[in-house]
Order: structure tokens, then sequence, then C-alpha cells
């Protein structure tokens, strides 16, 4: 069977998983939740690098994976181009759409919700000078909404006052399109919508399904829509598995069964 393994440094990337799942549904999922070292959007882009290049290592070790993805923007800004110099298999980076919210912009104010780390790195700063039409975009860099949406996944209620707080720089700059550049954020798209319905917030997940599922066909598993219908009709669906770096609280693990995960564990490793 076919293997996508999705890191990040918790529950963020699972906003990634049902466009994931549903492009490529034949696929096993093996996910790694790097909860003894969350948030990565504050950690010291050296550590990060070491950090993603050890987890895919020990990763492989256990699972023969065919294509790595870097659920998390902050470590695919910073450690993308080092990580695929250093392993063999594909590696997919998620990084802010900013081409795709300069296109959907229809007065040039768009905004971008990201990690501290994220809004302070290089990749964007690339990023917005090549695809923005506009020289300014309002930028707004947080670990809170982090906190919230691990919170949200472990059943706990989010304060939307506060919420409000953080976003009101987009409200306030008229923003029509905002980019959910930390994986974590989808997670909130209900809440956001709920304080801001104006504006579109956008993310990559149907993006990076897309390119896993391209990425995939040069692979044994033919992944034509005919193909997965047929896998579909034979009960061929993947096998998922989370991992996470710490123990769980039982309120994510109801969430996490809940999501498909019939496996779920503690994976000990080196500085967890
Ligand atoms: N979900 C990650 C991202 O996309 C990391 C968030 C964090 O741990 O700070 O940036």
């Amino acid at each position: 069977m076919t293997c996508i393994a999705l890191f990040d440094s918790g529950v963020g990337g699972l906003s990634l998983l049902p466009a994931i799942k549903n492009a490529v549904p034949h696929c096993d999922i093996v996910y790694l939740a790097d909860h003894a070292h969350s948030p990565y959007g504050n950690k010291d882009l050296q550590w990060l690098n070491q950090r993603m290049e050890y987890l895919v290592t020990e990763l492989q070790k256990q699972h023969p994976i065919d294509v790595v993805v870097i659920a998390c923007n902050t470590a695919s800004t910073v450690c993308l181009n080092t990580l695929r110099q250093t392993t063999n298999i594909p590696v997919v980076g998620v990084v802010p759409a900013i081409k795709t919210a300069a296109q959907l912009s229809n007065n040039n104010a768009i905004g971008i919700l990201a990690t501290p780390a994220t809004i302070q790195g290089t990749y964007l700063k690339g990023l917005i000078e090549e695809f923005s039409q506009s020289d300014y975009v309002t930028q707004i860099g947080t670990t809170k909404l982090v906190e919230m949406a691990e919170n949200k996944l472990s059943q706990q209620p989010i304060e939307l006052n506060q919420l409000n707080r953080i976003i009101a720089p987009f409200i306030h700059a008229q923003c029509d399109v905002v980019v959910l550049g930390c994986t974590h954020f989808p997670h909130l798209i209900d809440e956001l919508q709920q304080c801001a319905p104006h504006i579109h917030w956008i993310h990559s997940a149907h993006a990076i399904a897309k390119r896993c599922k391209t990425l995939l066909k040069n692979h044994s598993i033919d992944t034509t829509t005919d193909q997965q219908e047929t896998l579909k009709k034979t009960s061929k669906i993947g096998h998922t598995k989370f991992y996470s770096t710490a123990n769980i609280s039982q309120p994510l693990h109801t969430t996490l069964e809940k999501m498909g995960f019939n496996d779920i564990q503690h994976l000990l490793l080196a500085g967890s």
C-alpha cells in the first residue's frame, strides 16, 4: 500500500486530511504530531531544520513512506529546500497561498495570518514580492491561534472576543482575502467566518492534496478516478495512524477517533 506521511508540531496538519483522503483514498496515512515541541512558530531556524530531518529519518525506520508532507507552513518555509536535499523521497511543503489571494482580491488588500516565524522569514517576503499586486500586505504573526486550534480539537471552547481582537488589523485595513498561513488555522475557519463573514479566508489543503496525487502517480498504485472507484467498492481504504511525541489528552483522542484514526500511539523519541 502506498503511504503518505504528514508532519506538524501538533494537530494543525490534520486540516489537510479530508482533502488528501478524498484525493487518494486508497493511501495509508501516517501522521506525526510533535507535541513535545509545540509550537514551532517561535523556534530557532537551525533547530527546526535538524528536527524535521530527524523526524523524517525516524519515521522512515518504521514505515515505508512514499511521500512526505511537511504539513506546517513554519517548518516548510524554513526547511523545505534542505529536507529535499537530505531525503530521497518526494517532499511536499505547505506555503502561504499569496498568489491565490492576490488573484482573488477585488481591492488589492490582502492579509496573512501565520506564526511569528513564518511572518519574519525570508520565504514569505519572497512570495509577497513575487505575487502580491500591492506594496502592502497586512501581516499578523501569532502563536495564540495555534493554541486555540489545539484547544478546539481537545474539545475546549473558543473565545470569540480574543479571536476578534487578534484579527482586528485585517478589518481595519479592509482586507477582503486573508491567507491562513498556518495549518492550525483552518480548524478555526467557522469561528473566523463568524468574526468576519465578509473576508474570504483561504488555505492550501486542496492544492496540497492535488500535489500528493500527482506525485503518487509515479508509484505502483494508479490514482486515476476509475481505479479509485474500484478500490472504494472493494473497501480498500487506507489505514490511518497517528503518532504524537507526547501523551495526548482523552478528549483529543476521541476527536482523532472521530476523524478516522484507528491507531493512535505515543512515539518516544530522543528529545521528546
Ligand atoms: N501548524 C504549523 C504551521 O503551519 C505550526 C504552528 C506552530 O507550531 O507554531 O505553521
